[in-house]
């Protein structure tokens, strides 16, 4: 852990004393060291000074006109503000009732006047660098607090998510026991024709739980940091157009036209296989999450050393409370799909890790009842500080 900064120009502090001179002389010491000093010559400006400038220490004379030093400190601890700041009592009354006075009312030491300037810088320094461990032990607590919320909100979230994925993997599972028992029991009695319906019945099953088990095993490898790229050159074009290709039989079952916008583009690097993976999940929650009949724009271009893929919708849209969400994972939030899609909310969060795992960036613009924008941007990777 750090100990004093070597700036102590980051370090307030505020003098408390009606005694003109006696501020003077103080001032003069501390300011020598590049300390930040402010001046208060009351105990009741010093309230007022003191939630404003929010010092690091406080020097408190006792004997003061008005306001005395002791009350004055009980009403710096009263105030959440400066209940914390340390204060140090400089007075010339030095019966040891005077001292313990002192500590009672929260000071952390006791100076006597006449004092020698060595006496006071190291007493300050001492109590400058408690506070500041002090603060930082205090922000350290924080975060673990804000770590382990966040955990305990994961785990509810992963284990919510547990119970829906085995719900939804028992669907198709039971499915394909239905069909392969009916066909032991009486498989004979069953036309060719119907033998091979079912039997393509099996496998689009098969094909569900595969898919939900990969993108389960996804999860967990881009979530334990261990999600490789294989990366190359490539023609992104080529690639959006064929995954526009294999989306489309979707789209054609809703009536959902795909439009597309593509200004010609540089080749760059990125992992084919996993860009697939990103385009699909934009493309195809763009038609399902769209209604009937509406339209989806995909656009690509390059600007300013990034290549953007932006895929537009005329759907339902997001509501501003969800839009980080979705990103998270294990999330099915307002919008449903319209078709009676399947939903098991891994897509964004697996497309996030990919497009940042290629240095991108991804975004989204949504207003609920118009519709959305997914944008991904990836990097020339000599551009690397591109912001939405
Ligand atoms: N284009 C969109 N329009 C409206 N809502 C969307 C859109 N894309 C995603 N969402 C919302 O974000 C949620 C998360 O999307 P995500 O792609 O991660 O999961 P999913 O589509 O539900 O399931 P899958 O894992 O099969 O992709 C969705 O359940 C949906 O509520
Ligand atoms: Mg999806």
């Amino acid at each position: 852990m750090s100990s004093i900064p070597p700036d102590r120009e980051d370090f307030k502090i505020l003098i408390v004393d009606d005694t003109p001179a006696n501020v003077e002389v103080l001032q003069k010491t501390l300011e020598v060291e590049g300390y930040n000093i402010s001046v208060a010559l009351s105990g009741e400006k010093a309230l007022t000074i003191a939630s404003r400038f929010m010092p690091d220490l406080i020097l408190l004379d006792i004997m003061m006109e008005g306001m005395d030093g002791y009350e004055t400190c009980r009403r710096l601890k009263a105030d959440p503000k400066t209940t914390g700041t340390p204060v140090i009592f400089i007075s010339a009354r030095n019966d040891i009732e005077d001292v313990v006075e002192g500590f009672n009312q929260g000071g952390v030491d006791y100076i006597v006047k006449p004092f020698k300037s060595g006496e006071v810088l190291a007493r300050v320094k001492t109590h400058l660098q408690l506070h500041s461990l002090k603060k930082q032990r205090e922000a350290l607590i924080q975060e673990l607090e804000k770590k382990n919320e966040d955990l305990v909100s994961l785990n509810e979230i992963k284990n919510k998510f547990l119970g829906i994925a085995a719900h939804d993997i028992r669907n198709p599972l039971s499915s394909i026991k239905g069909f392969v028992e009916l066909l032991e029991l009486s498989g004979e009695s069953f036309s060719q024709k119907e033998h091979d319906e079912m039997l393509q019945l099996v496998g689009k099953s098969v094909n569900e739980v595969l898919g939900m088990v990969d993108d389960l095993l996804d999860i967990s490898v881009i979530e334990s940091g261990n999600l490789k790229l294989d990366l190359g050159p490539g023609d992104l074009t080529a690639l959006l157009k064929e995954r526009i290709q294999i989306n489309s039989g979707h789209a054609r079952g809703k009536d959902i036209s795909i439009n597309e916008d593509f200004h010609d583009i540089e080749p760059i690097v990125f992992d084919r296989g996993r860009m697939a993976q990103v385009l699909d999940n934009l493309i195809s929650n763009a038609i399902k999450y769209s209604p009937l009949g509406s339209s989806v724009f995909i656009e690509l271009r390059q600007e300013d050393g990034w290549t953007h893929v932006r895929v537009r919708d005329e759907g339902q849209g997001i509501r501003p409370e969800d839009q980080e969400q979705i990103f998270r994972g294990f999330q099915k939030l307002g919008a449903r799909p319209t078709g009676g899609e399947k939903s098991t909310g891994l897509g964004l969060a697996i497309v996030k890790n990919i497009v940042e795992s290629h240095q991108g960036k991804i975004g989204v613009y949504s207003e609920v009842g118009k519709g959305s924008t997914f944008e991904v941007a990836l990097p020339n990777l000599e551009m690397p500080d591109y912001r939405f």
